[in-house]
Formats: structure tokens, C-alpha cells, sequence
């Protein structure tokens, strides 16, 4: 079994990241320009937030953080984001989910220039991603992609299953699996909770990816021998002998599934961090359109 580690594979590509950086500052370019609106107050939304501006900085990027009050209207929040469509300096950036409950997730998605649509959320981006023409990758499925391409694993013609069928992974995972490409051509199934018999699926998987948010759900009797398991889940379960009073769970009973596979992400370290890291790839590429 070996491990796909992200957290080691998005410190490379933060690195490289950071020459492409320096390189068009010495060609005289601009910064790239990542900005991120926050609606709310949420813990983990701020988390993330915070993450992603840490990160930008880590890689010479510039970055904008608009926190806006959790009883913002939607009318309000689509002026906001037209201010950054129209803000020539801002390369990519994107509306912190989920979206207080009296905004409409799609309404927002959709008022953002898909030109900087940098989380690949936009209808432009998600139609061109299944007709395999350029665009913004969703960053978690994108992330899953460079895990599987960086080592080297075939994927043709393999048995792909997908669990979970969000907009944000399962469903674009498995349009990205079945495109004619590397790494793709996969036979993809994506199931979801009205699923009948999951495991008849799962056990046919050469290349199993899960994304439903239910920890330890996946039990090594549900698994192929020698199966690639990507498991794209965090939960935070109490944990009254941690510090913070939890720990993070994956979908995938890592302990008993791990000796199974050919390869396998943890929780953490697998694709959580390449998640922060396709989305900076994905700015530099806005940025490198100017
Ligand atoms: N690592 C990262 O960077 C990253 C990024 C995004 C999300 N995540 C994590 O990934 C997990 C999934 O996120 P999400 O946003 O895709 O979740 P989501 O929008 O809640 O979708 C969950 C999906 O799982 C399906 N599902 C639920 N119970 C099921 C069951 N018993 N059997 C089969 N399918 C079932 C649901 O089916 P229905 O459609 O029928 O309801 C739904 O399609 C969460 O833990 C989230 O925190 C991680």
C-alpha cells in the first residue's frame, strides 16, 4: 500500500508556484490577485478563509478578504461581486460556501464573472469541463486529478466509482473521470443515498472516491483488493483527549481499508490540502490571461 500524500505533493506545487511567481514579477508583471468574499461568521468557513490568505501569502500572491455581516442581502452581496467582476486588479476569486440560508447558492455562483470564477463553480466553467475545453477546475476534484496524475497511476479503462454527487465533488469528479484524457477514461458509477446495494458497487471499483461526509463509512469488506481509495470526506468528531475537543474523520475506516489498497489518501493530509492548492494553480492561470 502506498500513501497518496497531499499535504507532501501541494508543498511541491506551492513551490512551484511560487518560482512561476517570482518569474512574471521579474518579466514586470503584476502580483496574481485572489480575492475571497466571507458571508457569516461560521468557525470552519473562517478556518478555511484564513487558510487561503495564509496561503496566498505563503506564495507571493496578493490577496483580498471582504467580510460581509451574515444578515447581508443577496441583492447587497451581487453588488459586491460585481465590484470584483469590474476590479481589473483581482484576478480570480470566489464566495466562501455554504451561503447563509435567505441567499441563493446558484444566483451567486452565477453572478460571477467566469473568467475569474477561480473555485470552477460557474455554469460557463462547468459546461466547458465536460465538453474537455479549457476553464477553472472545481479545486477538490482538480486536486483529486494531480494526486492520481503526479503518481502515475493508470486510470484507463479502469472502474471508477464515485460516492457523493455535490457540484462542488462527486458530480464533477465524475464527469473529470470519464472525459477522454489522463487521467480519465475510467468507466465511472456515481452513486448517491438513493443508491440500492452500495457495496455490489464499491467492490467493483479499481478506483473508488468518496465524498458523502459520513465518517468511517467505508468498511474494508466494501473495498477491491488492491483498489486506489480516495477519500475526500472531513468530519469533525468530538474527541475529549485532543486539545481543540475533536478530531477529523474521513469517509474511509482507513485502518482496516489501507492494508487492501494499491493506494490510498489519509485524513488529513490527502485531499484537503490540494483543495487550497488547485485554487491558487487556478489564479495563477486567471492572472496569466491578462
Ligand atoms: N478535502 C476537501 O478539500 C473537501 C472539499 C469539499 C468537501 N469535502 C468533504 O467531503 C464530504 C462531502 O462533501 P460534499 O460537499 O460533496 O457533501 P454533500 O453536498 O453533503 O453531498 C454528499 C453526497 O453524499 C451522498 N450520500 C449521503 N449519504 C449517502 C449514503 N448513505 N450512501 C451513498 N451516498 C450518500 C448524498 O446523496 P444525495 O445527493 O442523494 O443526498 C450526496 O450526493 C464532506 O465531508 C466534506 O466536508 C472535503
Amino acid at each position: 500500500m502506498q500513501l497518496l500524500d497531499g499535504k507532501a505533493l501541494s508543498k511541491t506545487i506551492q513551490k512551484e508556484i511560487k518560482t512561476a511567481v517570482e518569474q512574471r514579477i521579474q518579466e514586470g508583471k503584476k502580483r496574481p490577485h485572489l480575492a475571497a468574499i466571507l458571508v457569516g461568521t461560521d468557525g470552519a468557513s473562517q478556518t478555511y478563509v484564513g487558510h487561503k490568505v495564509k496561503m496566498c501569502k505563503a506564495v507571493g500572491f496578493q490577496s483580498t478578504l471582504l467580510q460581509l455581516e451574515s444578515d447581508t442581502s443577496q441583492a447587497d452581496l451581487i453588488k459586491h461581486i460585481q465590484q470584483f467582476n469590474e476590479n481589473e486588479d483581482i484576478d480570480g476569486f470566489i464566495v466562501q460556501l455554504p451561503l447563509p440560508k435567505h441567499i441563493d447558492v446558484n444566483t451567486i455562483t452565477e453572478a460571477i464573472d467566469y473568467q475569474k470564477d477561480v473555485d470552477g463553480f460557474h455554469p460557463q466553467n462547468i459546461g466547458r469541463m465536460a465538453q474537455n475545453s479549457p476553464c477553472f477546475l472545481p479545486a477538490t476534484p482538480a486536486g483529486i486529478l494531480e494526486l492520481l496524475a503526479r503518481n502515475k497511476i493508470e486510470t484507463s479503462g479502469k472502474e471508477c466509482v464515485v460516492i457523493g454527487r455535490s457540484n462542488i465533488v462527486g458530480r464533477p469528479m465524475s464527469l473529470l473521470l470519464s472525459r477522454n484524457n489522463y487521467p480519465g477514461n475510467c468507466t465511472v458509477t456515481l452513486c448517491h443515498s438513493r443508491t440500492q446495494d452500495l457495496a455490489v458497487h464499491t467492490r467493483r471499483a479499481d478506483i473508488l472516491v468518496v465524498a458523502l461526509g459520513k465518517p468511517e463509512f467505508i468498511t474494508a469488506d466494501m473495498v477491491k483488493e488492491g483498489a486506489v481509495v480516495v477519500d475526500v470526506g472531513i468530519t469533525r468528531v468530538a474527541d475529549a483527549s485532543r486539545k481543540r475537543g475533536y478530531r477529523l474523520a474521513g469517509d474511509v475506516k482507513f485502518d482496516e481499508v489501507a492494508p487492501k489498497c494499491s493506494y490510498i489518501t489519509p485524513v488529513p493530509g490527502g485531499v484537503g490540502p490540494m483543495t487550497v492548492i488547485m485554487l491558487l494553480l487556478n489564479t495563477l492561470r486567471a492572472s496569466d490571461k491578462e
